[in-house]
């Protein structure tokens, strides 16, 4: 669609294949590159170390019952002093790729001065994959926000963009030639939306109007990025991670449900696809949130830097979601979650071991939208197990956004949470996370087949790690983490994973 016009809605209909690839051996085209992936703040620790400083989830950590049992990331995985050994393990898993994020708060401390150690961990992490023959796959920002620029007014404010591009070109200058693929921002949905709006990740901010403005500079500060990185690292593909949703209506028969997935859809999955591979936002969207000021915060250009032309889009899916437009009568879903309260006001609810925000709903969008159970089986975060979602998705994206463009397709995060039962020997035989993996990874095959431009698959995650508000409660690793002792110890999904990646074939 031409700038300024409307993305046509079509609620997402369920792809019927003759012959899912539910079991046999399952191959993947040559070339096909086998990754996992981490965030800095996620797995580094090393928090006050070689002249970083605070970002906003050190502070947000800070506030009692923001992360569940006061977790904090200053210790982590330790993986800055034990990246040697974690790139080893990644050897052991026959990884093509890592997918990592280097630390703003690390590199530009203050948001305007570069800290010349904190660069020179990142030079030595990818120089200790490129020995070890693993393509480095960089995110410039994995929600790790300096706190200086926070308290400069953060990604609601319009500067925050043009510092983002200044810290883009200072790691573009450093690595640009020994990176081949960046990808600006992950999941830029959860760092507007759960950071400004639902307050339940950093900064901790509760309101409509800022977590569109942070949308809004998000997005800026992606093209932006994607501009001076072009002239820096002309040879590098570049790209920007998105997290999804496949929203589809409780009762696809009651207009009023399906009115709600369209709300559902535009303000998680076209608000930010449709301006970077369409250069617009949804037109139904403008309208929907007219009165909270987006609109006004475009200024001419804008959508143009937005829609500056990528390489690789990278798709994060966990799970999709039914929604309707009216909460649950009977108030609670199949799991025991309350169902209906999603909301600001509920933020901080998850603190125990409830299911987390990003499945549901804090959009800024006028009148409801209500997560309903499908009574499908859940994994330890309360996210459904939806792998068919996967094949819709990456087919819909394929045919109305990157496909026209030739833009590749990328599952730069797939996994879950379980809880892992360690035996006596400290083995993990997490027979569940294997079987989502596997699933998952049929269905991607499947949209593969159907059409769709699919050139690799990211496990989240390497190894368990500290799981943003929920502390390091939950465990999506391939491999165990002792916090006690920093052992790692390969899953048995870890090792099915290191054959499906040297084989380039899911066993039967
Ligand atoms: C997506 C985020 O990018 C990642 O940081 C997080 O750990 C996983 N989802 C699991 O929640």
């Amino acid at each position: 669609a031409a700038p300024g016009t409307a993305a046509p809605f079509t609620p997402s209909a369920p792809l019927v294949r003759a012959t899912p690839n539910s079991s046999g051996r399952v191959e993947f085209p040559a070339g096909f590159l086998w990754g996992a992936a981490t965030a800095a703040y996620q797995v580094e620790g090393a928090g006050a170390e070689d002249g970083r400083l605070d970002s906003i989830w050190d502070v947000f950590c800070r506030i009692p019952g923001a992360v569940h049992h006061g977790d904090d990331g200053m210790v982590a995985c330790d993986h800055y002093h034990r990246y040697r050994e974690d790139v080893e393990l990644m050897k052991s898993l026959h990884l093509d790729t890592y997918r990592f994020s280097t630390s703003w708060a690390r590199v530009v401390p203050d948001g305007r001065t570069v800290n010349p150690r904190g660069l020179d961990f990142y030079s030595r992490l990818v120089d200790e994959l490129l020995e070890a023959d693993i393509m480095p796959w960089l995110t410039l920002y994995h929600w790790d926000l300096p706190q200086a620029l926070e308290e400069q007014g953060g990604w609601p404010a319009r500067d925050t963009a043009y510092r983002f591009a200044d810290y883009a070109a200072v790691m573009g200058d450093a690595l640009g030639d020994r990176v081949p693929v960046w990808t600006t921002l992950n999941e830029p949905w959860c760092s507007a939306f759960l950071g400004y709006t639902a307050g339940v990740h950093a900064p901790g901010k509760k309101s409509p109007e800022l977590g569109l403005a942070a949308a809004h500079h998000l997005m800026l500060g992606h093209g932006l990025a994607v501009e001076t990185l072009r002239e820096r690292a002309p040879q590098a593909s570049l790209g920007i991670t998105l997290n999804f949703t496949v929203s589809d209506p409780v009762d696809p028969d009651n207009p009023a449900d399906v009115d709600a997935a369209r709300r559902d859809d535009g303000m998680f999955n076209r608000i930010f696809l449709d301006p970077v591979l369409r250069g617009a936002y949804p037109q139904d969207i403008l309208v929907d949130v007219a009165h909270l000021g987006l609109a006004e915060l475009i200024e001419p250009g804008d959508l143009e830097i937005i829609s500056t032309p990528i390489d690789v889009l990278g798709v994060n899916y966990y799970n999709g979601g039914a929604v309707a437009a009216t909460p649950d009568p009977e108030s609670a879903t199949a799991s025991g979650v309350p169902d209906g309260t999603a909301g600001p006001d509920g933020a901080r609810e998850h603190d125990a071991t409830g299911p987390v925000w990003e499945t549901r709903s804090p959009n800024p969008v006028p009148d409801g939208v209500h997560p309903r159970s499908r009574g499908l089986p859940i994994t330890d975060m309360g996210w459904e197990v939806q792998p068919e979602g996967l094949t819709r998705l990456l087919v819909r994206i394929q045919e109305d956004y990157t496909g026209p463009r030739g833009t590749a397709l990328f599952v730069t995060e797939n996994g879950a949470a379980y809880p892992d039962v360690v035996e006596q020997d400290g083995t993990v035989d997490d027979q569940d996370r294997l079987a989502f993996l596997d699933a998952h990874l049929r269905a991607l095959k499947d949209a593969i087949d159907a059409g769709a431009d699919v050139r690799g698959y990211f496990a989240w995650s390497l190894m368990d790690n500290f799981e943003w508000a929920l502390g390091y409660a939950k465990r999506f690793g391939l491999t165990r983490v002792d916090y006690e002792t920093q052992e790692r110890t390969v899953k048995s999904s870890g090792r099915w994973y290191a054959d499906v990646a040297r084989d380039n074939a899911v066993p039967a």
